[in-house]
């Protein structure tokens, strides 16, 4: 009886640690995903303003950013996306467990965490099915201003506005945390 209490507790140790290394291996693998996903738009967003200034580069957010995510989407067999609690576009609303995430991560940032740190993982079971989710925040940088800054040239304000009349993705300062990269990998 006793051996097999223990050969039982052995048999759990080797399933929950190969678990916990299968999580570990997607939390690494949705890190190099949100790099490159990172890297392809920030590429993309210094060319459109070399080549086009930052009212063109606007055109490169709203069609590239989308494209880019889901390139990598369908590569990977995932959803991935960005989303914020302060939207320029409303289709890329948090659903309700991203929005806690976002609320998490605010009040990290706001407790001192440098939101280049921040990220959240968690195995979350939709209609009996397993998800491993993800969440890394975004942080504001220089080159975000000219879009998401406090202060807007008008030719910007002006486009901003007529592509995104709900725009609440402005004032925000180097630093600030701007919303999150978002993956959902099936299990
Ligand atoms: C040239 C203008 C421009 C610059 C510069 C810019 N953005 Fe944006 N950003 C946009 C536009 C336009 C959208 C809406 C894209 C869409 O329609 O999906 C957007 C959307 C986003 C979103 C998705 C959530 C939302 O509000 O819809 C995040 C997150 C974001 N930007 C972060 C950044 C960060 C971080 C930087 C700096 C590294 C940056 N942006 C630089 C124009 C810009």
């Amino acid at each position: 009886m006793r051996v097999l209490k223990v050969v039982g507790m052995v048999g759990i140790l080797v399933l929950s640690s190969a678990f916990a290394s299968e999580i570990e291996d997607r939390v690494a693998a949705s890190r190099v995903a949100i790099k490159e996903f990172s890297m392809s738009l920030k590429g993309a967003l210094k060319t459109a303003m070399a080549s086009g200034g930052p009212a063109h580069a606007i055109e490169v957010c709203k069609e590239v950013a989308p494209a880019i995510a889901a390139g990598i989407s369908e590569d990977r067999g995932w959803d991935i996306a960005r989303t914020s609690l302060k939207l320029r576009n409303p289709s890329n609303a948090p659903d309700a467990w991203e929005r806690g995430v976002l609320e998490q991560f605010k009040q990290r940032a706001e407790r001192g965490e440098d939101p280049q740190q921040i990220d959240h993982h968690e195995v979350v079971s939709v209609n009996g099915q397993p998800y491993f989710r993800y969440m890394k925040a975004i942080a504001t940088d220089h080159v975000c201003l000219t879009c998401h800054g406090e202060e807007l040239a008008p030719a910007i304000a002006a486009k901003l506005e007529d592509l995104y009349p709900q725009d609440q993705a402005t004032g925000f300062s180097v630093g600030d945390l701007r919303g999150a990269f978002t993956i959902r990998q099936p299990m």
